[in-house]
């Protein structure tokens, strides 16, 4: 944080008043060359008096090292600044002691005058600048010299953050593998940037890129996915946020892409056990699923039949289905039938347990 030596050469040439203003470019980061310096801002009449020698020795930053440790008696709030693109902000720099007689901002910007003050407050209405350093020093009467960082992160929401499928349209087969991807544009910056793929409302996987462009850049970031027959119906979408740490906005930037609506061709499925109890007097049903819905047809002992709505001992048996969906498939299921009295493990069973079940939730 504390890095010492360099703006001596910088302030001793603002004293004497020996540099010819030049313009500084706007988007070059925190000059550090005479040459570069802005033109010096109206002095103080009533300077301290300057060291005549140039040889004094500079306080030097060495914060590892015990006892000796130099001392830079600067504050800065923030001491982080995370700033939006074209926001205003300020940043104030004080000096906690006496005994030091300048105080200035090596800014890109809105530079202020330097000053004999105990503070020094940067302003600036709004922010033009992605990557640059920003400084604040004093320069001790003693002779030394001391400065500050302020770290400076400058932020863009994306413009837009859309999702697709990579070299595919339509509908999806199911057990095959599909690429989604994410699109954000034009956001800074990016190794800030969490993207976040989401089925329905499950996250699929977190994702963020390895790039430290600080200026606003449009990313592409991809999933693989299986889609099973459950993803029939269901929305894939993404969400970028920009996570900007504790001095960054209350609420983190966020945008999410519209939804992709799923469709998934699978099937024919049987969904119940293949082999299914029944009591008397019951129905059989078997479901078997599929996108697109599957025609079924029942064989008995290769006889087309229909499935017996009043179970009797009599329609016990091996049972086989021909569906047609989006394939052909033959099951063959087995009917048991029990008195009455048994318990069953139908699908009509399930089938039942899961509406109270759902009623169970819905009350609760
Ligand atoms: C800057 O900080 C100093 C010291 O903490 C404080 O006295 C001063 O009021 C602050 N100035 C502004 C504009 O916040
Ligand atoms: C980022 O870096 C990590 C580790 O270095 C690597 O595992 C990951 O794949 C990289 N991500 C991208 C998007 O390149
Ligand atoms: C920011 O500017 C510095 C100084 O010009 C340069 O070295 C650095 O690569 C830049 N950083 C980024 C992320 O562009
Ligand atoms: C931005 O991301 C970098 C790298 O992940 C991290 O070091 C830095 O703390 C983040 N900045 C903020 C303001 O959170
Ligand atoms: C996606 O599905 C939702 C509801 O399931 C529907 O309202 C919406 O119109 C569909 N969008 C498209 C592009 O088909
Ligand atoms: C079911 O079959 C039994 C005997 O085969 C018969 O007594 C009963 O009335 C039938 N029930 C219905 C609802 O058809
Ligand atoms: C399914 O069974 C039907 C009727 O027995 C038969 O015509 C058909 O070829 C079978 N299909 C398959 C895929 O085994």
């Amino acid at each position: 944080m504390f890095v010492c030596g360099w703006p001596i050469t910088l302030l001793l040439f603002r004293l004497f008043g020996s540099v010819t203003p030049s313009p500084v470019s706007t988007n070059t980061p925190a000059p550090r060359l005479p040459s570069q310096i802005s033109p010096p801002s109206p002095f103080p009449s009533n300077l301290p008096p300057l060291p005549s020698s140039l040889t004094i020795p500079p306080l030097t930053s060495s914060p590892g090292e015990p006892g000796g440790r130099p001392h830079c008696p600067l504050t800065l709030s923030p001491s982080t600044l995370v700033v939006r693109f074209e926001d205003p902000f300020m940043a104030n720099c004080s000096v906690s002691e006496m005994g030091f007689s300048l105080l200035g901002w090596e800014v890109p910007l809105a530079s202020p005058s330097v000053t004999m003050d105990r503070f020094l407050v940067w302003r600036v209405d709004k922010m033009t600048e992605w990557n640059f350093t920003s400084t604040c020093y004093a320069l001790s009467e003693q002779g030394g010299q001391c400065q500050i960082n302020l770290p400076v992160t400058v932020y863009k929401p994306p413009d837009r953050v859309s999702i697709s499928f990579v070299d595919h349209s339509g509908p999806m087969f199911e057990g095959r593998h599909y690429t989604l991807q994410c699109e954000v544009q034009d956001v800074a910056p990016v190794q800030n940037l969490t993207v976040t793929f989401y089925r329905g409302h499950t996250a699929l996987g977190q994702l963020q890129s390895n790039d430290t462009e600080r200026t606003p850049v449009t990313k592409i970031f991809t999933v693989d996915i299986m889609p099973s027959k459950e993803d029939d119906g269901v929305q894939y979408w993404c969400e970028a946020k920009l996570e900007l740490g504790p001095e960054g906005p209350q609420h983190p930037p966020v945008e999410t892409s519209q939804k992709l609506n799923a469709t998934v061709l699978f099937g024919p499925h049987l969904i119940c056990p293949t082999k299914l109890q029944v009591r008397e007097g019951e129905s059989v049903i078997f479901e078997v699923r599929g996108n697109p819905q599957p025609s079924v047809t029942w064989f008995r002992d290769g006889q087309a039949v229909a499935l017996p709505t009043n179970s009797s001992r009599k329609h016990a048996g091996k049972y086989t289905v021909w569906t047609k969906g989006l394939g052909q498939k033959n099951f063959t299921v087995e009917v048991e039938v029990l008195e009455n009295s048994g318990t069953t493990n139908s699908c009509n069973i399930f089938f039942l347990l899961a509406v109270l079940f759902i009623q169970t939730i819905n009350r609760l």
